[in-house]
C-alpha cells in the first residue's frame, strides 16, 4: 500500500488530500474538468473556473483549480466551459400523482384529496399502468438532474416494487415508501389495518435494491388509525427505518386532525405519540407549524421538506422558511408532484425564492427572502445530507452532480462570471441543457 497526501490551494482556502493507493485492487480513476459550483453551507456558493474534479471508482478524491502532477496521466472528461454542479435531491413527491401533473389544481387539500388525487392513485392497482408511468417518471426525473429522492408510492406492494425497481434502473437513488391509509379513502384507496400491516411487511421482505431504500410512509394523521400508527411506530423501531409523512399544510387539515386527537394540543404530537417523530422524520409541508411545533422539529431531528409550488397550487399558505432556517431546522425542498406541478428541481428552487419573497411582503417586510445560494443549498446539500453525504462537493462522497451547458442562453452584454452563470442556470435550464448526469458515482446520463 501507498499513501500520499498534501495540500492544495482551491480560491484562498486551503484543501488537504490523503490518497491511499492499494497495489492489488485496481481502481478507476476519472477527471473531471470544468466550471464547478457547489454550496457547501447555507448561503455559501463555491466555485472554480476550468477546475478539476477527481474520481476514483465514482468518489470524490479532490476538487483543484490547477491538476496535482501526480494525476496527469490519468484520462481527463473534458466539458470545456460547461457548468459542474451538485444534482438535486427532490424530498417529497407522490410517483402515482404524476398522471395528474399539471392539472386540479382548483380546490384546497382535503376535497383536492377525495376528488382527484385518490381516484388517479387507485390506478397503480394495474401493474402494467404502474410500470408505464413510473418509467416515464424516473426518466424525467435523471435526465432533469435529480439524483435523490424520498417518495411517495400508493398503497399497492406491486406498484412500489416496480417504482423501487424502475428508479433503480434509470439511475435515481434514495427512498421509496408504501404508503398506510386505513381510514378516510372512501372505497378507493384504503386498506383494513391488517391489511396495512401485513402487507407493509410483505412489501419490506421484497426490497432487495442496490439504490432504493424502503422509508415507513403513514399518508397522514387523517388516513391512519392509532392502531396502524402504533404498529408502524413500533416497526420503525425495531427495524430501524426512517419514517416520511405530511404535517401541518392546511387550516382544514389541521382542524379536522384535533377533532380526532382531542388529547393532542398540536399535529406533530399524533405523531409524536406513536414513535413516528424522530431523528430523520420528513415531514412535508408544515406551513402552519408555530413555534412550538418548530421546537419539538429541532429537538427531534425532524427534517422540514418545504413544497412551495404545492403550497401556492392548492392555496395551502406560505410556509415561513427563513423563520424556519433562523431557529435552526433542519429545511429540505420538493416538488410534491402532483400538488407542486415542476418535477425540475431547479424550477422548485426559483419557486422556494418566489415564496419567500411573498412571505417577505406578508411579513412587513420583515424577514428576508431565501437568496439563490441558499434556495440552492436547500435544493442539493441539504437534502444530500439526509443520505449522509457531507457538504458540497466533498472528499469522499460518490459524485452526485449535473453538467450544465448554457451557450444557448441569450448572449449577454458582458461577459458573466461563474457566479452569475450558475444564477442564470438556475432560473433558465431547460431538460436538454443538461448534458451529463453522475448519480452515485456512475454517469447515468450523457
Ligand atoms: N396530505 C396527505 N396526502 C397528501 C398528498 O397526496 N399531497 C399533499 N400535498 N398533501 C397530502
Ligand atoms: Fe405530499
Amino acid at each position: 500500500m501507498r499513501v500520499r497526501s498534501g495540500a492544495q490551494a482551491v480560491r484562498g482556502r486551503t484543501l488537504f488530500y490523503f490518497v491511499i493507493f492499494s497495489e492489488r485492487v485496481i481502481h478507476v480513476l476519472e477527471i473531471l474538468k470544468g466550471n464547478i459550483v457547489y454550496a457547501p453551507a447555507l448561503g455559501t456558493l463555491s466555485t472554480v473556473e476550468k477546475g478539476y474534479l477527481a474520481l476514483r471508482d465514482g468518489t470524490i478524491e479532490g476538487l483543484y483549480q490547477d491538476l496535482p502532477a501526480f494525476y496527469k496521466n490519468e484520462p481527463v472528461t473534458d466539458y470545456g466551459d460547461k457548468l459542474i454542479m451538485q444534482s438535486f435531491a427532490d424530498m417529497h413527491l407522490h410517483a402515482p400523482q404524476y398522471p395528474m401533473l399539471g392539472m386540479g389544481m382548483d380546490l384546497p387539500l382535503m376535497e383536492w384529496l377525495s376528488t382527484y388525487t385518490f381516484k388517479t392513485e387507485a390506478r397503480f392497482k394495474d401493474t402494467d399502468y404502474a410500470r408505464r408511468v413510473y418509467r416515464k417518471l424516473a426518466k424525467d426525473l435523471i435526465t432533469n438532474g435529480t439524483t435523490r429522492v424520498a417518495m411517495f408510492s400508493s398503497l399497492h406492494t406491486e406498484a412500489t416494487w416496480i417504482l423501487m425497481e424502475e428508479l433503480e434502473k434509470a439511475g435515481v437513488t434514495g427512498y421509496v415508501g408504501k404508503v398506510n391509509m386505513d381510514r378516510g379513502g372512501d372505497t378507493v384507496l384504503q386498506e383494513t389495518t391488517v391489511e396495512s400491516i401485513r402487507e407493509t411487511l410483505r412489501w419490506l421482505e421484497g426490497c432487495h435494491f442496490e439504490h432504493i431504500k424502503p422509508i415507513l410512509t403513514p399518508r397522514f394523521t387523517p388516513s391512519c388509525t392509532d392502531e396502524l400508527m402504533a404498529a408502524l411506530g413500533k416497526m420503525a423501531a425495531e427495524k430501524q427505518l426512517y419514517v416520511q409523512s405530511h404535517l401541518s399544510e392546511n387550516t382544514g387539515e389541521i382542524a379536522l386532525v384535533k377533532e380526532l386527537h382531542p388529547d393532542c394540543q398540536r399535529y406533530y404530537e399524533t405523531y409524536a405519540k406513536y414513535g413516528l417523530w424522530k431523528d430523520h422524520t420528513l415531514m412535508a409541508h408544515c406551513v402552519h407549524s408555530d413555534a412550538r411545533e418548530r421546537k419539538a422539529m429541532r429537538e427531534a431531528g425532524v427534517v422540514v421538506v418545504h413544497c412551495a409550488d404545492s403550497n401556492v397550487n392548492i392555496c395551502s399558505g406560505v410556509c415561513p422558511v427563513r423563520q424556519m432556517l433562523r431557529e435552526g431546522i433542519w429545511v429540505t425542498l420538493g416538488s410534491d408532484i402532483a400538488g407542486g406541478a415542476l418535477l425540475p428541481m431547479y424550477q422548485v428552487i426559483t419557486a422556494s425564492i418566489r415564496a419567500s419573497k411573498t412571505r417577505r411582503m406578508m411579513d412587513d417586510w420583515q424577514m428576508d427572502f431565501i437568496t439563490v445560494a441558499e434556495a440552492y443549498y436547500l435544493g442539493t446539500t441539504s437534502g444530500h445530507k439526509y443520505f449522509g453525504a457531507g457538504d458540497g462537493f466533498a472528499v469522499g462522497d460518490k459524485l452526485h452532480a449535473v453538467v450544465i451547458d448554457d451557450s444557448d442562453f441569450t448572449e449577454s452584454t458582458r461577459p458573466l462570471t461563474v457566479a452569475e452563470r450558475f444564477e442564470r442556470a438556475i432560473y433558465m435550464t431547460q431538460r436538454h441543457n443538461i448534458v451529463a448526469v453522475y448519480s452515485d458515482g456512475r454517469k447515468v446520463v450523457g
